[in-house]
């Protein structure tokens, strides 16, 4: 992976595998100067009926359900399509699980889903995703940000329609930083000591929560502290470990240390988006590593928050002597097919909308959730009512190596070794060299 400096008149760096490939790579880097969103190449697909089943996890917890509004606003476009909601597994890993028993035993329910950013290669090279040019002119994929529909594609195929981008971002306390005259940290040592200061005063149960326990999130997390110590997790040919290093070091020291500062509840070994949320939401926590969706929710008093007008966010922070911010991890969702479907022409009715500017707005204004679609994501209207989406071009991304069929393995060797560290089971040491042997294998295709 090469770090490269770029781009039109803001400081923001842009990381890029070497192989050229990552999701969303771009994501809002451009400056906006539109006040509204411009009309989707094409707003229409080409069924008006039908019934069809959508497969999707809360996109957040908060109140109302995000999925719920989106279909209802489709319902009233497209009255005689019928969208039966069918709820997944918020947890990714268990999601992608029973979507991979249920598509390989030939179910054509559900039509559609929305699956992760991650999932392309897999479900890509095992028939497990219908690939979409056969569904789509050309012409739709131009309407998106750039990178995000490379990052949805495999082998020359897109798989998924990118639906909305996630990216990790700081939330804090203002009224706690503000009492103790703290400034808003920009170094993870700065955060570190800031936490567990705000802690050993008795202002705050936690100081910093994020997403330790053992799944998918957490290896985002990692990549996060790895990213922003200027390392990799693997090479640029995705056949080889690279995470057993100074930086990767730095990064399993850092967050180790978290936990024996007392700036992170040890109880985070078993927090996954929802928990480390609701111990910000109720101001239990001066600090949240979270998604996007973390303001919305924060911002909802029916979530429950109780620390409305109390929060603010900002990009990650990173280690002394890097580029500033820190690396925030490219996550995000996209629509997939159901190669089994019988409803494909409904199904692409469905998919077309909901990556419509109609879909988009709503996404991007009422959950802060970063929308794919350029002329929405750059949409001064939107991002007035957005503070996420007004900071998501200072972000610097980092993606995971997702584009091997083994990553669930790679992220699998990540998460278990570095929270079997955060739980006292190894030190940073035993668990970056588990990870990268664990990786290794699975890498060059003997699993683990
Ligand atoms: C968010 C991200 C997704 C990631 C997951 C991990 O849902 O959008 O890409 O895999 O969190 O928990």
């Amino acid at each position: 992976m090469k770090v490269i400096a770029a781009m039109r008149g803001r400081s923001r760096v842009m990381l890029i595998t070497a192989m050229g490939v990552t999701a969303a790579l771009t994501a809002g880097a451009c400056s906006s100067s539109t006040s509204s969103p411009a009309a989707a190449p094409s707003a229409s697909g080409s069924a008006t009926s039908g019934n069809i089943t959508w497969w999707a996890s809360p996109i957040t917890t908060s109140s109302p359900d995000p999925r719920t509004v989106l279909i209802n606003a489709f319902e009233k476009v497209y009255p005689n399509i019928h969208v039966k909601l069918q709820s997944a597994p918020t947890d990714t890993d268990t999601n992608r699980a029973s979507l991979i028993t249920t598509i390989s035993g030939g179910a054509s329910s559900p039509d559609v889903f929305m699956g992760d950013v991650i999932w392309p290669a897999q479900f890509g090279h095992s028939g497990l995703a219908a690939p979409l040019s056969s569904y789509f002119p050309s012409s739709y994929w131009s309407s998106f940000a750039p990178g995000l529909v490379q990052g949805a594609t495999y082998k020359g195929q897109v798989y998924g329609a990118p639906f909305f981008e996630d990216q990790g971002f700081l939330y804090y306390r203002k009224d706690l930083l503000a009492k103790e005259h703290m400034a808003v940290p920009t170094t993870w040592p700065q955060l570190e000591t800031d936490a567990a200061t705000l802690v050993h005063k008795g202002l705050v149960k936690y100081g910093y929560v994020w997403q330790g326990s053992s799944y998918e999130g957490l290896t985002c997390n990692f990549m996060e502290y790895l990213g922003s110590a200027g390392g990799t997790a693997l090479n640029s040919g995705l056949t080889q470990a690279t995470l057993n290093s100074p930086a990767g070091m730095q990064a399993a020291n850092f967050m180790h240390s978290l936990i024996t500062s007392g700036a992170t509840p040890s109880a985070v070994t078993t927090f996954q988006e929802a928990q480390s949320m609701s111990a910000f939401a109720t101001g239990q926590a001066a600090f949240l590593r979270n998604w996007d969706y973390g303001w919305s929710y924060s911002q909802t008093a029916s979530s429950p928050s109780s620390v409305v007008g109390k929060v603010g966010v900002t990009p990650l922070p990173s280690f002394s002597g890097q580029p500033s911010p820190g690396t925030s991890n490219i996550g995000g969702w996209n629509l997939y097919i159901n190669p089994h479907s019988k409803n494909t022409a409904a199904d692409v009715t469905f998919i077309k909308w909901m990556t419509s500017p109609a879909a988009q707005t709503i996404l991007g204004t009422q959950f802060s959730e970063i929308p794919t679609v350029q002329s929405v994501r750059q949409s001064a209207a939107v991002k007035a009512k957005n503070p996420v989406l007004a900071i998501v071009g200072t972000t610097r991304l980092i993606p995971r190596p997702a584009q091997t069929t083994a990553y669930p393995k790679v992220s699998q060797a990540i998460y278990t070794n570095i929270n079997s560290m955060l739980a006292g089971g190894t030190s940073p040491s035993g668990a970056l060299s588990a990870a990268s042997s664990q990786i290794n294998s699975a890498v060059s295709g003997s699993g683990i």
